[in-house]
């Protein structure tokens, strides 16, 4: 979304999409670009002119966050807070960048950078969760696999904490985030950034990065046995229809099934250049949709870590009510709800409309339910006409 803003008012992390009066009126050569830099936004405050900002590609203006969710209000810790996530997220894919060189040329890999890093990223992760989500969406073609491993690493150590890992098992996982693409390496370049379809001989050379990734990193010492797991198994599928093996079920771990919804997650909605990338509600939703992909009970949990939930799912609120998620009431504020039905006294009651704020206390106020437990009628119809505010009858319950 494009909002046209007052020079003063920009803030590290906005998208410029323009600027407003002639190109000699203000000191950028290029328009559109992400403010990373103190020095970039201070040329922009002095600059006097209007701004056109992309909403989409970065912070807002109205960004009022006051949780770990958000980044902090700016003037008070959040300009800070913003310099130092996309800060953060630039030299921690400096180091996946350096990592993938070394790995290229045949150098010993340091575990070390890559735990600092991974220690650094949990650091931000506790305030600025929803921040450096934001600004590791964007990615330039050259910079997309490093981005995208930094992102990984980030959507998994607050995955892992959602489920209430030990401290060491959330590095691990983090650890294992970071380097899960490193086979990418052995893929020729000009396969990896083909922007026409891939033969098939292309593909499966593509498809090698996942056995190339797990026999680098079992040739390197302190690699955690989950990230030479997660390297080897990340595009599996409990339907079985991934690679490399057609895994099914239970026969991939936990921490791989954690790895595919956030490495699917990031794929779907990064912001390239040539590409706009789904939100987040649309990439949930797909995720959703698209049964047997995902682990349905960690891909709810991951919903509740980042507030983030399709509309009309059925969920069990606070434990006393059943209740539906409804599409966002706008910007900035967290998921809403329609409780509709009471769990204790087992009968439907008026709606009522809750929006929560994306505190950790809050999400655990949502838990997963089964309509099919609850109700005999078919639930999308029920649905959306809980969503739509239609009157449903004692007929629906099971
Ligand atoms: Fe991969």
């Amino acid at each position: 979304m494009l909002k046209s803003i007052r020079a003063q008012d920009a803030i590290l992390g906005m998208y410029v999409q323009s600027f407003g009066g002639s190109w000699l009126s203000h000191p950028f050569w290029k328009a559109k670009f992400l403010i990373s830099s103190p020095d970039e936004l201070a040329r922009i405050r002095a600059s006097g002119v209007e701004v056109v900002i992309d909403t989409v590609r970065g912070c807002d203006i109205a960004s009022q966050p006051a949780n770990r969710h958000r980044p902090p209000p700016a003037g008070r810790f959040g300009r800070a807070g913003q310099v130092r996530v996309v800060d953060l997220a630039q030299r921690s894919t400096d180091v996946v960048k350096s990592l993938f060189d070394d790995c290229r040329l045949g150098r010993t890999v340091d575990t070390a950078d890559i735990l600092s890093t991974v220690d650094d990223i949990a650091d931000v992760l506790i305030h600025d969760l929803s921040a450096f989500i934001s600004v590791t969406r964007l990615k330039s073609k050259d910079d997309y696999t490093y981005m995208h491993s930094v992102a990984v690493c980030a959507l998994m150590i607050s995955l892992a904490q959602e489920l209430g890992e030990p401290a060491k098992a959330v590095r691990e996982l983090g650890m294992a985030g970071l380097l899960h693409d490193l086979g990418k390496v052995a893929v020729p370049d000009d396969i990896l950034h083909k922007s026409d379809p891939l033969t098939a001989a292309e593909i499966a050379e593509v498809r090698r990065h996942t056995t190339h990734g797990h026999d680098m990193l079992s040739q390197t010492s302190d690699v955690p046995p989950v990230a030479l797991d997660v390297a080897l198994h990340h595009h599996e599928r409990p339907d079985g229809t991934g690679y490399p093996f057609g895994l099914k079920g239970d026969a991939i771990s936990r921490a791989t099934r954690m790895a595919s919804i956030c490495n699917v997650y990031d794929a779907l909605t990064s912001i390239r250049d040539d590409r706009k990338g789904l939100s987040p509600m649309e990439a949930i939703t797909a995720m959703e949709a698209s049964t047997g992909e995902f682990d349905p009970g960690l891909l709810f949990r991951f919903m509740r870590e980042l507030g983030v939930y399709p509309v009309g799912k059925l969920v069990r609120f606070r434990s006393t009510h059943l209740a539906v998620t409804m599409p966002a009431v706008r910007d900035g504020l967290g998921p809403a709800f329609r409780t509709f039905y009471s769990t204790v006294d087992t009968r439907f009651v008026p709606y009522e409309d809750i929006i929560l704020s994306n505190d950790r206390g809050n999400a655990d106020a949502i838990s997963a339910a089964d309509p099919a437990a609850w109700f005999s009628a078919d639930w999308p119809t029920m649905a959306s006409s809980i969503v739509e505010g239609r009157e449903i009858g004692r007929q629906d319950a099971a």
